[in-house]
């Protein structure tokens, strides 16, 4: 959800246009662009509050050297007698089958020989492999009532990894730059050294519906530490987390969410990505930064969201302009 990779050449092509050797990535979601920030040559600190966030930015940016090899793969799926049986149980009924629990939970007890970086790897492409074979994508309904007999669904969880783990491998490289993974809320975030760029992506506030990526990702979120220390939520069909909160999902608090964002990072170039359809608006966010940064362009873009279950076609696929809003 609110993913940039189709956005991609078009922020290279802006990202292209400063001037900049280090760069935060301060809400990284699928890695994506700290990924792009990579291939560019910069030094990458990327960062999201959510762990299972934060594994795939460890394994494609973070990790240079680091890949799962046949033999480690292999030790992964070997049976696992005396392992937990947390997602076996929890789950039935809710997410997978049968054979596909048993299979999350033998990979999470094969696991603990593995470095940072392959970790990174395993668990990144443990999650890839269950948002593919979840109807949708999204943890937010279980039961398989969406089957559609597509080739993603027909899959086993098994399948799904081993396909991932080629992709997750094949990303890995060394850019020869020094590149690091953080879980922290933003405003909690240490920052050692000033970064030259930092790229913020928060989550717009939606005018339905909400944006809550817990509550489509909970299932990725607890399997990152096996629901160490996790609380369900306590009337969830589905064993939702509880929600993580931001200030950047409501109204009230939106604005000077984005106050503190700017101050917070003032010594650094600013690059916010922002959409049409979240709040404030272009106008506002541009007043804000113009507080803190003396020179500040917008850069724009079409853009087609596509939603696959709306039911109007004029719904389904909307344009929006997307926003660069850099402040130097
Ligand atoms: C729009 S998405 C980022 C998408 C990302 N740029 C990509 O291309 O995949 C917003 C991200 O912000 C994270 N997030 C929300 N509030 C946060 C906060 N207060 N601190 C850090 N991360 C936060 C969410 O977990 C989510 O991954």
């Amino acid at each position: 959800m609110g993913s940039k990779h189709r956005l991609l050449p078009w922020l290279e092509s802006v990202l292209g246009q400063l001037n900049f050797e280090t760069a935060l990535d301060g809400f990284s979601g699928s890695g994506c662009v700290s990924y792009l920030l990579k291939v560019m040559g910069k030094d990458v600190h990327s960062n999201d509050f959510l762990a299972f966030a934060t594994d795939f930015a460890r394994a494609t940016v973070e990790n240079s050297t680091e890949t799962l090899s046949a033999e480690d793969v292999e030790r992964l799926l070997e049976p696992a007698p005396s392992r937990e049986r947390f997602i076996e149980q929890e789950f039935d009924g809710i997410f997978f089958s049968h054979d596909d629990r048993v299979f999350l939970d033998q990979v999470w007890a094969n696991a603990s020989g593995l470095s940072k970086g392959q970790l990174a790897i395993a668990m990144s492409a443990l999650y890839r492999s269950c948002i593919k074979k979840q109807p949708r994508g999204v943890f937010t309904v279980g039961g398989g009532r969406y089957d559609d007999g597509r080739r993603d669904l027909r899959l086993t969880l098994q399948d799904h990894f081993l396909e991932s783990v080629d992709i997750f491998n094949g990303l890995v490289f060394d850019s020869g730059c020094h590149h690091v993974a953080t879980t922290s809320d933003i405003f909690a975030l240490a920052i050692h050294e000033t970064p030259d760029l930092v790229y913020l992506d928060p989550p717009y506030v939606p005018r339905a519906d909400d944006n809550c990526y817990v509550k489509r990702y909970h299932f990725l979120e607890g399997l990152a530490t096996y629901w160490r220390g996790a609380e369900f939520h306590p009337t969830s069909k589905v064993k939702k987390l509880r929600k993580r909160y931001t200030p950047f999902s409501y109204r009230r608090t939106a604005e000077s969410a984005f106050e503190q964002l700017f101050e917070k990072f003032r010594d650094s170039t600013i690059v916010l990505s922002y959409s049409s359809s979240g709040y404030p608006d272009l106008p506002r966010l541009v007043e804000l930064l113009r507080r803190q940064k003396s020179e500040v362009e917008v850069f724009s873009e079409e853009h087609r969201y596509h939603f696959g279950t709306h039911s109007r076609v004029s719904d389904a696929r909307k344009l929006v302009t997307e926003y660069l809003i850099v402040g130097q």
